[in-house]
């Protein structure tokens, strides 16, 4: 298996995968110039930015995406930190091989607000949870999910933190299976 990771934001999810010594091949963003993309140049990993207005519409910018992770080799599709919602022209190419890791126990609370929306409905716990992508929200079935405790004075700051630790541990141990090292 060759690996392909999506990224937005500032990677600390693809550097659990990278320091865990996974096979990741190719990383791509929806945006230029953000942080996750200089952790891909540091560790020497081919990476590019494919911004939604280069292209006519979303199925067109997610089908150069595909193209591009394609002739990279890679064969699982990791989102860590991927903000747009994948187009199925994208989940098409890679049926049953893109996973996702989202900051709450789901089904509760998807989205792009889920440690917010969850300190908001003031639940004892919340979580992570490694799932199969689909064209939905945050909606594919479950591969793993570990809870995380909401603590007496939490701000969603404090609260993403602990959750971010847990998803740097689970993320690389479900992929790890899933390429079978
Ligand atoms: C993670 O909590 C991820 O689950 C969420 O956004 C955060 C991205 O973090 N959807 P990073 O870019 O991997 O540092």
């Amino acid at each position: 298996q060759v690996i392909g990771v999506l990224v937005s934001g500032s990677g600390s999810n693809l550097q659990a995968l990278l320091d865990a010594g996974l096979p990741v091949s190719a990383v791509a963003a929806n945006l230029e110039g953000v942080p996750a993309l200089e952790r891909a140049a540091r560790a020497g990993v081919a990476h590019a930015a494919f911004p939604l207005d280069a292209h006519v519409d979303r199925a067109a910018r997610d089908l150069a995406m595909a193209d591009w992770l394609v002739a990279q080799g890679v064969t699982l599709v990791v989102c860590a930190g991927y903000m747009h919602l994948l187009t199925p022209a994208f989940l098409d190419r890679f049926p049953g091989r893109v996973v996702n890791v989202h900051p709450a126990l789901l089904p509760s609370f998807p989205g792009a607000h889920a440690v917010a929306d969850a300190l908001a409905a003031g639940v004892a716990q919340t979580g992570a949870t490694v799932h199969l992508v689909d064209a939905g929200v945050d909606t594919g079935p479950v591969i793993r999910q570990e809870p995380v405790p909401v603590l007496p004075g939490d701000t969603p700051e404090t609260l993403h933190a602990r959750i971010r630790a847990v998803e740097q541990r689970l993320l690389p141990q479900v992929v790890k299976e899933l390429v079978g090292a």
